[in-house]
């Protein structure tokens, strides 16, 4: 038997992923990036068996049993990283090495997130990340986190970019078969230490509409989504030249104009999605007068949505203090937490 536990963070996009171009591969329609959160403070924890004793693969999700048969993405994580130990076995195997044959052993895997998964708060991709490094670890794969992230793109789109810290961008790739479908790193942790994330939970009640279930309703049926895929390409490398030059100033203005275009494309889908709520916009109009307050007119703070109500509002750690202060004192009922971008720690091994 052998047992390995990991870790993996919650990624937030500031350039949203919305839309399958393959829907069995998990292929996007646009390249997107996310900025990887503190994983001291929202993670998910996996820990995985494999032995030969087990009668079959079983799944335990915050502490209660799953049905994995029923659960297709996991499957296909298991799939691709168990061939890719099959091939090392084999290659052991003809070269007369000794090599225990972990890929044909049922697994049992555990997985727990130290947050509430019903809040939105991206938990399939920190679940899915730490789903496929832990099969990693379990079956010494390399671990070269872009080939590892095609894999957990099967799992989750944006579970692919939670295996880099830092600034991620998944690219979109154009082959048939995803093989250039995967993450990159745009810049490590520590570039930016005084860009801080503060995640206000505006809302705990499980979303309407899942994201996998609301982005193909967008595509079969919101004409203002070509206009977006028509957009997206100029916004990534203008976020990316944002992210490299640490210009706050453009960072916060695509950041929000991404979130809004995405929520756009919700509303103009049919019928129609709804994922803001009135906190919601009640604090999308905080952070614009917060903006307009500024003497040098200059962006001070940025927000962004997921298919939730919860905001996640990125600020330079000078403006965190204040901004903590307004939300508290207009939204008494929101439940902000502030979480350190730059405390964020490498993926932890077995
Ligand atoms: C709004 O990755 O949850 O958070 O690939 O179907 O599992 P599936 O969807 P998922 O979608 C995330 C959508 C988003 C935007 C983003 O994270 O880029």
């Amino acid at each position: 038997m052998k047992t390995v536990t990991c870790t993996a963070p919650v990624n937030i996009a500031v350039i949203k992923y919305w839309g399958k171009r393959d829907t069995q591969l998990i292929l996007p329609t646009n390249d997107s990036l996310s900025v990887t959160l503190s994983q001291d403070i929202l993670h998910s924890k996996t820990t995985i068996s494999a032995a030969k004793e087990y009668s079959g693969d079983r799944l335990w999700l915050n502490g209660k049993e799953e049905d994995i048969t029923k659960n297709k993405r996991m499957h296909n994580c298991f799939r691709e990283t168990r061939a890719i130990r099959k091939a090392v076995e084999d290659k052991a195997a003809a070269a007369g090495q000794p090599i225990e044959l972990l890929s044909t052993y049922p697994v049992h895997v555990c997985s727990e997130n130290n947050f509430p998964t019903a809040a939105g708060l991206a938990s399939s991709a920190s679940g899915l990340a730490a789903l496929v490094f832990t099969l990693a670890k379990l079956f010494d794969l390399p671990s070269d986190m872009s080939e590892l992230s095609r894999i957990a793109r099967q799992g989750s789109g944006s579970a692919c970019r939670s295996l880099f810290g830092g600034f991620v961008a998944w690219e979109m790739g154009k082959e048939a078969d995803g093989s250039d479908s995967k993450a990159v790193q745009v810049a490590p942790e520590t570039h930016w230490p005084e860009l801080e994330a503060l995640v206000c939970v505006v809302s705990d009640a499980k979303k309407g509409t899942s994201s996998t279930e609301g982005m193909q309703n967008t595509i079969q049926t919101s004409p203002l989504m070509a206009e977006r895929l028509k957009v997206v390409p100029g916004r990534m490398e203008a976020m990316k030249k944002a992210i490299l030059a640490k210009d706050f100033e453009s960072f916060g203005e695509l950041t929000m104009r991404d979130s809004n275009q995405f929520h756009a494309v919700c509303l103009d889908t049919f019928p129609p999605i709804f994922y803001l709520n009135d906190t919601s916009r009640g604090i999308m109009r905080l952070i614009h007068e917060y903006n307009r307050s500024s003497p040098d007119g200059k962006i001070k703070a940025a927000y962004t949505y997921d298919a939730g109500p919860n905001a996640v509002i990125y600020a330079p750690k000078q403006n965190m203090r204040e901004i903590i202060q307004l939300i508290a004192h207009y939204f008494p009922g929101t439940d902000s937490d502030y979480y350190f971008k730059d405390t964020y720690g490498v993926l932890g091994g077995a």
